[in-house]
């Protein structure tokens, strides 16, 4: 049997439902922030994501899948949406018709990952970048779209947690100060840390190994090093998520695992067990020289991107239930081939105005029949057998209230469309009108 990759997986028909209400949960949420949607190529030339020889993020040192095309052009498959994003920002000059550009997307990312619950090696994001604004107000307006949506989707003990990394001049001034702490404690370092030591010392911060030990925990913190400019960017985000309500934790190791950030830092964290080390539902951060090191103009973005399988697995611990309602408004019953032609035309006239039906194409019996329409939730069942046909009549079932009527065989279509549309007006009745 051929089997998928590791780390990916199906997405089954029963399961799609759940998904597509997260879609449309997310479209509406940045309609309402006003944010447009933009579709980016899902491989990107390596140089979109391999910008930096000295970035040591693991996402691009470890994690890419890179491979040369049959004209020998380096590809990448996009582990992430931001660079993706800004490049086409800046190639297609979306700066010059607007000075502030609101973006989100939706989509396939791929990481070379060791595969477990929550970490998968392909997976899908949802992520918004807003690009052209560097007032703080603008990081607090993400986070404020990342916890609505946590509200939309009745998760329940989500911590934001953020940070500053400052601007250059801070990030300067602290890389030095870590040097000369972690330098010191070189023999204890992990290799992937020595490693940071030389091109990114910033980054040790996000080890996973040494986190804990009790050096790292004294090492100098960024707050300390950050300038007069850095201290009141980080303040009037803070003031703008107070002034919104939104909760959040200062953490002041978090760096992120991302070499493009600067200033604020987030991330959303879920309380559940079984999330175990990946209970980071959400992320992102600002990064104002993103699009200036992809050789565009100067202009600062901030962003932020959730997991959207970590999304829906919170979800199902308690919170709003995705499941979709499907149904179906007509099931045709036929017994003999007479009958089978006859509803074949009458389910015709139904789909065609707009009806959602369907039949049996299996030749089977009368109860195997029945059972179908059940498992479809048909509202009305439609049985035609050689009698009924004979005077051109139908007998239709509704199963809401088991009543059951013979109607001429022509009337399918408005008798049911005036019974689905005269229920009253409940939300569940009006969800399955037909328009
Ligand atoms: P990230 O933290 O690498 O940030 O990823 C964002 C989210 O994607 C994570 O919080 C997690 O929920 C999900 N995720 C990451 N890797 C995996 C995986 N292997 N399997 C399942 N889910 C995963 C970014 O990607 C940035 N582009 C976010 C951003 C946007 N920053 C600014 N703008």
């Amino acid at each position: 049997m051929i089997t998928k990759p590791k780390g990916t997986y199906d997405v089954l028909p029963e399961e799609v439902g759940t998904w597509v209400k997260l879609e449309q949960m997310i479209r509406k949420i940045c309609q309402i922030y006003n944010y447009k949607e933009i579709r980016t190529p899902i491989f990107e030339s390596g140089r979109v994501f391999h910008r930096d020889a000295s970035d040591t993020s693991d996402m691009v040192t470890k994690e890419t899948y890179d491979f040369l095309d049959r004209s020998n052009r380096q590809i990448t498959l996009r582990p992430e949406g931001t660079a993706g994003v800004v490049r086409a920002f800046i190639e297609n000059k979306l700066y010059a018709t607007n000075p502030l550009n609101k973006l989100f997307y939706l989509g396939q990312m791929f990481r070379y990952e060791r595969p477990q619950k929550g970490r998968n090696r392909q997976f899908s994001q949802f992520g918004v970048e807003a690009l052209g604004s560097a007032d703080p107000l603008m990081d607090a307006e993400v986070i404020a779209l990342g916890t609505s949506l946590i509200k939309a989707l009745g998760l329940k003990n989500v911590k934001v947690k953020i940070n500053s990394i400052g601007d250059k001049e801070s990030r300067e001034r602290y890389k030095k100060a870590c040097v000369q702490y972690f330098s010191e404690y070189k023999k204890d370092l992990c290799e992937d840390c020595l490693v940071r030591l030389e091109k990114n010392p910033l980054r040790i911060l996000d080890c996973k190994v040494d986190r804990n030990k009790e050096f790292f925990l004294k090492a100098p913190k960024i707050k300390e090093y950050l300038n007069e400019a850095s201290i009141q960017h980080f303040q009037k985000v803070l003031e703008a998520l107070d002034q919104m309500k939104i909760p959040y934790e200062i953490e002041d190791n978090l760096v992120r695992g991302l070499d493009y950030y600067s200033h604020t830092v987030f991330e959303l964290e879920v309380d559940i067990e079984e999330f175990g080390a990946q209970n980071v539902i959400g992320a992102g951060g600002r990064y104002d020289s993103l699009v200036s090191d992809m050789e565009g103009p100067n202009i600062p973005g901030v962003g932020m991107a959730f997991g959207m399988e970590r999304l829906l697995l919170a979800a199902s611990y308690g919170g709003k239930s995705l499941k979709a309602n499907e149904y179906l408004h007509v099931y045709f019953i036929a017994l003999g081939e007479a009958a089978q032609k006859a509803c074949l035309t009458q389910m015709n006239v139904c789909r065609l105005g707009g009806l959602y039906c369907d039949m049996d194409f299996l030749g089977r019996g009368l109860k195997a029949q029945f059972k179908t329409a059940d498992q479809n939730k048909a509202m009305f069942t439609c049985i035609l057998g050689d009698n009924e046909l004979s005077e051109f009549k139908i007998n239709i079932k509704n199963n809401e209230t088991d009543e059951q009527e013979t109607i001429s065989l022509y009337e399918v279509y408005p008798y049911v469309l005036n019974k689905i549309n005269s229920r009253s007006a409940c939300a569940s009745c009006k969800e399955k009108e037909v328009k």
